[in-house]
């Protein structure tokens, strides 16, 4: 079971913080306690959740983690000090929840423009990952966004990730991006660090380009790269590009809020059910709610059609060829 998801790709516009803020909402929505770790530049899933934001006040995130300048390399901070310095700077930030979520809610780490440089100051980077762990009775799953850049807090957020998602564009470059972070994860692994790739999610998909085709090909083809299967990692929902995202985006609101049509959002439900099913939360997922919820006709664009003449599928096709295996 994996509990700390980090959804990471080493080149930047791939949809990472769409991902982290989007699946976080519908964890959230089906019960799930979520702590976000907004630790990319420029804070954009941070700002994502201006809906959502509470009144009281706290400190900047980089603030706190300069509590364990005397963190010493190896080592992680003692659970009270963790949550004592949280406690002192009114972290993480609990988002507004509604009684229809059930008990789920969204806190985070915020983003600021001084945690690269405060966690260079920290000699250890165990401390995220010893952040989390003071905080695992309260919270159900860890999503981090995690920088592009390397230095000590990318190798925070590796070192406290168990599981990566890779979102992926499907344009010329894409692959040497994803090559990149399996390179990556690769020698955290040397390093003795626990983490895997969960899986590849195609986003910004237009359902019948011959690119995507092309970069759905080679992933089918590509057996294994740096220790990870990948023809096994594509998973088989694909984000559409849509321009609700760039909406939500701006006003700081869920793609839902700019359009009542489930297909744009549909691979992002998809998405959390897979991960809440990944993290042992399956309990969580008996009765999809809201926007989890698809409708048997909601449409689905599927990897494995992508480019093809029908890439897109009704979601009660798309369970007949999918159905969750329970446990
Ligand atoms: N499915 C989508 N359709 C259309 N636009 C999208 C989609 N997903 C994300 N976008 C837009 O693409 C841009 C990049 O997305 P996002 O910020 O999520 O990527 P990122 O990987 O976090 O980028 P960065 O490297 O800047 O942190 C944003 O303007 C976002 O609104
Ligand atoms: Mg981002």
């Amino acid at each position: 079971m994996e509990r700390v998801y980090g959804v990471a790709n080493r080149k930047g516009g791939q949809g990472k913080s769409t991902t982290v803020s989007t699946l976080a909402r519908l964890c959230a929505i089906q019960g799930a306690r979520v702590l976000v770790v907004d630790l990319a530049q420029p804070g954009s899933t941070t700002t994502s959740f201006r809906d959502l934001w509470p009144e009281a006040e706290h400190e900047d995130f980089s603030r706190c983690l300069l509590a364990f300048r005397g963190l010493e390399a190896g080592h992680a901070p003692e659970p009270r000090a963790v949550r004592e310095a949280l406690t002192a700077c009114g972290l993480p930030v609990v988002l507004t929840s509604y009684p229809s979520w059930g008990g789920g809610f969204v806190a985070i780490l915020p983003h600021d423009d001084l945690l690269g440089e405060a966690a260079a100051y920290v000699p250890s980077d165990l401390l995220l990952a010893g952040l989390l762990a003071a905080l695992a009775r309260e919270i159900d799953l860890v999503l981090i966004d995690a920088p592009t850049d390397g230095g000590p807090l990318l190798a925070n957020a590796l070192a406290a990730t168990g599981r990566v998602i890779l979102p992926l564009v499907p344009e010329a470059s894409a692959l040497e991006g994803a090559d990149a972070t399996l390179r990556l994860l690769a020698r955290a692994r040397q390093g003795g660090l626990p983490i895997s790739l969960g899986g590849i999610l195609l986003t910004r998909c237009e359902p019948k380009s011959k690119r995507a085709a092309e970069i759905v090909r080679t992933l089918a083809q590509s057996g294994e790269v740096e220790g990870e299967p990948l023809h096994r990692k594509l998973l088989p929902f694909a984000v559409r590009q849509s321009e609700f995202y760039e909406q939500a985006g701006r006003y700081g609101v869920p793609v839902w809020e700019r359009t009542d049509d489930a297909q744009h959002w549909s691979a992002y439900a998809l998405l959390a059910e897979w991960v809440l099913r990944d993290a042992g939360l399956e309990r969580l997922m008996t009765e999809p709610r809201l926007q989890a919820r698809l409708d048997p006709t909601t449409r689905v664009l599927y990897s494995a059609a992508l480019g093809m003449g029908r890439p897109e599928i009704e979601y009660r096709d798309y369970l007949a060829a999918h159905a969750p295996v329970s446990a």
